[in-house]
């Protein structure tokens, strides 16, 4: 069996820091948004195929220098495809059922769990459904008996979503689906195919755990806090030399003698920090220089971005060498 992810989209509500770097390369407790995404694929997969765009090379390169325990083959589109263009564009040769992943969530979820109701209900696809609050920026579905899914709803506007569970990116599909997918051209999965799957069956596979996805500023600190407080933080400990509270993920060769960490911090490889420097809840990317007695809270450092001593940044984002 093999599986999509979606690796194309611009990561626009994540700028500057997407300008030099697709969304999925931000390290989350330190390991990539994408490999923590792909975390949730089964062992046994054949392949994994990247549906890449928007900063293919630099995905493409990525997976050759930090090899993933299944094997990988990234296939760009030309231009922006959306979910369902994306899927198309890498249908040849693709297994029957197939999983289809976002690459910008965080869960506890087995994709392996959705295949299971997949069997079990026999319709044409099923899908993990996570339970949230806050409705308007996922795509919604209504449940009838068996959880079959009745009804789908991309971006409800307020108060219009038919239920509280929305459709948490990971999902099963027999092939057939690819079929139905226009050619060519940008095509939203969740508008344009997934309402008009329905009445094949499409099952709700209801997720027990934590979900978040990864597209906003705040919830890409969010993520990473629920990934540390679920113990899956890399190399967390303390840097030599410092003080405070961790969690914190330190990254090759970083350095931060002095300096105080509140938690939740992942300090990228050779990120520099002064001596009386304070930081937490933040991502700081590798190559990055934090001077003396500066602060960052709540924040997303861009590769090689620079913080001068004194400087306070606070909910922020610097792109690749952004000066603060
Ligand atoms: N190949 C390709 N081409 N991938 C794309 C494109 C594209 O043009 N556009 C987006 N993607 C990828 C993104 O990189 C991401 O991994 C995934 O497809 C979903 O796109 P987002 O732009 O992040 O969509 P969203 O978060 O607004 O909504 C989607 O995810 C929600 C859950 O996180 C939808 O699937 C919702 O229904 C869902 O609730
Ligand atoms: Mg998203």
């Amino acid at each position: 069996m093999k599986a999509i992810a979606l690796v194309g989209g611009l990561g626009t509500r994540l700028r500057p820091v997407t300008y030099d770097l697709p969304k999925q390369l931000i390290p989350l407790a330190g390991r990539s948004m994408l490999y923590r995404a792909l975390d949730v694929l089964p062992d046994d997969l054949d392949e994994v195929v990247l549906a890449t765009g928007y900063k293919a090379e630099q995905i493409a390169a990525y997976v050759h220098e930090h090899p993933y325990r299944l094997r990988i083959r990234t296939v760009p589109e030309r231009q922006p495809l959306g979910t369902g263009g994306g899927m198309r564009n890498v249908a040849d040769g693709m297994s029957d059922p197939f999983f289809v992943i976002n690459s910008d969530i965080v869960s506890s979820a087995s994709a392996a769990d959705v295949l299971r109701v997949h069997e079990q209900r026999n319709g044409i696809g099923a899908l993990l459904l996570a339970r949230v609050e806050e409705t308007q920026t996922f795509g919604v579905a209504a449940l009838g008996e068996n959880d079959r899914i009745t009804q789908f709803v991309e971006k409800p506007a307020p108060g219009e979503a038919p239920s509280p569970w929305i459709n948490a990116g990971i999902s099963v599909w027999r092939r057939e689906v690819l079929d139905r997918i226009p050619a060519g051209r940008e095509v939203s999965f969740e508008r344009e195919i997934l309402p008009g799957l329905l009445d094949r069956g499409v099952y709700g596979a209801r997720l027990e755990g934590y979900w978040q996805d990864a597209g906003t500023p705040e919830r890409v600190l969010y993520a990473q806090r629920l990934l540390f407080e679920a113990g899956k933080g890399i190399e967390v400990h303390l840097p030599s030399g410092a003080s405070g509270t961790g969690p914190v993920s330190v990254g090759p060769g970083a350095r931060a003698v002095g300096a105080t960490f509140g938690p939740l911090v992942t300090l990228g490889e050779g990120v520099v920090v002064g001596d009386e420097a304070r930081i937490s809840n933040s991502i700081v990317m590798e190559g990055a220089r934090i001077d003396s007695a500066a602060t960052v809270v709540g924040s997303i450092l861009g590769p090689r971005a620079h913080v001068a001593a004194g400087h306070r940044v606070a909910d922020q984002i610097l792109g690749a060498g952004g000066e603060a």
